[in-house]
């Protein structure tokens, strides 16, 4: 007598930081057109889906107890609009091995998302195309498709929009996490209200062209001098403490300093890895967690 062995697939999916997040202002949709420079990092979710009897989703990891186990989960909804367009029923068990922080601006929720569709699809053998998969994650969420691709790449749009682009060599970053997250529409509204209040006009958002050569040089002091994010204020706005962190990594010998997309994870940029071996030291407990990594990081992958 033999058990029944039910066929799995894995999925690894990085986490990314916005070396350029220029934000536009609000759409009649409620979203901000961007000019969104993601990098992909090396810190990693990993997605396996098993055949199983009904869709269930599991997580395990220091955040597990943060991640929705429901049908609002990006790597449920994942599951089930491949399988809407292919005619399947999601029967699949999605268990997420999560390193990556939840709600903290590393898209953390949109790397499931990825993960879960590219493993659904290896385990049916959709053979749905890539433009296919690609326009499947626009719909789960903006952050979503740059998931699937990795690297680095320029979204436009509400960032779903991608143009790859050329990285020239390997950057060294540091990532604090912070004790709490932020929700991503409540910085955004923040943003808008700031914007309000300051009477300020919102320029259109574009591609620093500096910042472009510094990634395709891979010169970490160019990148350094250019980088930005239109969301950091907001941050900070909604959660001060940040900036005793963004100073400390400076005061550590960090190039440049930021807030991780809509945050509250801050990112160092380090001319080397013993520089970031060094910020990471000085940030450990002025925070929750501490991680070194390098970039570009390939994207979802099937292992
Ligand atoms: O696309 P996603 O569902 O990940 O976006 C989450 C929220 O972030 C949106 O509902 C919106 O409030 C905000 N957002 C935005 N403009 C974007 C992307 C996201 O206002 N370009």
């Amino acid at each position: 007598m033999s058990a029944r062995v039910s066929a799995s697939v894995t999925v690894r999916v990085p986490a990314k930081v916005n070396v350029q997040l220029a934000v536009g202002a609000a759409r009649p949709d409620g979203f901000h057109d961007l000019a969104n420079v993601f990098l992909a990092v090396g810190l990693y979710d990993e997605v396996t889906v098993t055949e199983a009897d009904d869709l269930r989703v599991t997580c395990a990891g220091p955040d597990a107890d943060q991640v929705p186990l429901d049908r609002t989960n990006l790597a449920a909804r994942a599951a089930i609009t491949l399988a809407e367009r292919y005619g399947r029923v999601p029967a699949v068990h999605l268990h997420i091995a999560k390193d990556i922080p939840v709600a903290g601006g590393m898209a953390g929720g949109s790397a499931d998302g990825a993960g879960a569709l590219l493993a659904c699809d290896a385990l049916w053998g959709t053979g749905a195309s890539r433009a296919e998969l690609l326009d499947i994650c626009a719909e789960l969420g903006s952050d979503v498709p740059f998931s699937l691709v990795g690297g680095a790449a320029l979204g436009t749009g509400r960032g779903e929009l991608l143009t790859p682009l050329e990285v020239g060599g390997t950057f060294h970053w540091v990532f604090a996490m912070a004790d709490r997250g932020l929700s991503t529409p409540a910085v955004f509204r923040e943003f808008d209200r700031l914007a309000a209040t300051e009477g300020r006009r919102i320029p259109e958002p574009v591609a620093s062209p500096a910042l472009l050569t510094a990634l395709a040089k891979g010169d970490p002091e160019a990148l350094a001098a250019t980088v930005s994010n239109d969301l950091q204020r907001a941050a900070l706005s909604l959660f001060p403490a940040l900036a005793d962190t963004l100073a400390t990594g400076r005061a550590a010998g960090a190039l440049t300093a930021l807030v991780s997309g809509s945050g509250p994870t801050t990112a160092f940029l380090a001319r080397d890895a013993a520089t970031a071996a060094g910020i990471a030291e000085a940030l450990t407990g002025v925070c929750r967690t501490v991680r070194t990594t390098t970039a570009p990081a390939p994207g979802a992958t099937v292992l």
